[in-house]
């Protein structure tokens, strides 16, 4: 066996978790990239469902080990070529981004550097691009630094915004752009490491 090769990845998400879900089944063709943990900060988050019959690790973490070192060290011991943040809402500790430089990814649902920063998840996104009057949004991949949305940006891609929009359709149409393009990136990246 090569182990050298072999590639562990790691998902963070605070919500319902459909894209977690999608990349664990992209990946679970590649027998050389394994899925090793999900971490949640809500213990009532449908990602855990999910990772549950997914037959996936998982673990919720409370506010004292995810600012302690215990998270760290969780994350060390497993080694992830990648951290892979998927609705996931709170800001990654600095402990954490300094001992995983360029490993930690978020997918932000709008075309930044609009529509991002602290509070703008979910529909709350949604809202805003259609109160700005904008005629595209899309999605973001990008690196994780210390502000919100700010790292550097490793894909975007748009779909339009028409008048009949609402935040639904418009979270729709996101989601299926995040759906197919998010696991497809992260596998990009891991051949490229
Ligand atoms: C996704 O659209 C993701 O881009 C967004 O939360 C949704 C989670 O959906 N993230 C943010 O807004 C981060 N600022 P999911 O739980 O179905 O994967």
């Amino acid at each position: 066996m090569k182990n050298k090769t072999l590639k562990r990845i790691i998902l963070f998400a605070s919500g319902s978790g459909s894209n977690v879900q999608n990349i664990i089944e992209y990946f679970s063709a590649f027998d050389r990239i394994t899925t090793d943990l999900v971490l949640t900060n809500n213990k009532k988050a449908g990602v855990l469902d999910r990772a549950k019959s997914l037959n996936v690790p998982f673990y919720v973490f409370n506010k004292e080990e995810y600012l302690d070192d215990s998270l760290l060290n969780k994350l060390q011991s497993i080694k992830p070529d990648l951290i892979i943040l998927a609705g996931f809402l709170l800001k990654i500790p600095k402990s954490i981004i300094t001992a995983f430089p360029d490993k930690i990814i978020n997918i932000h649902p709008a075309l930044l550097p609009k529509h991002g920063g602290k509070g703008m998840y979910g529909d709350r996104v949604h809202q805003s691009v259609i109160d700005s009057g904008d005629i595209e949004t899309g999605i973001t991949i990008h690196y994780v630094n210390e502000n919100y949305d700010e790292g550097s940006i490793i894909f975007q891609r748009a779909v339009e915004v028409s008048k009949a929009d609402t935040v639904e359709s418009i979270a729709n149409k996101v989601h299926q752009l995040e759906h197919k393009h998010y696991p497809e990136v992260v596998h990009q990246l891991l051949k490229d490491q």
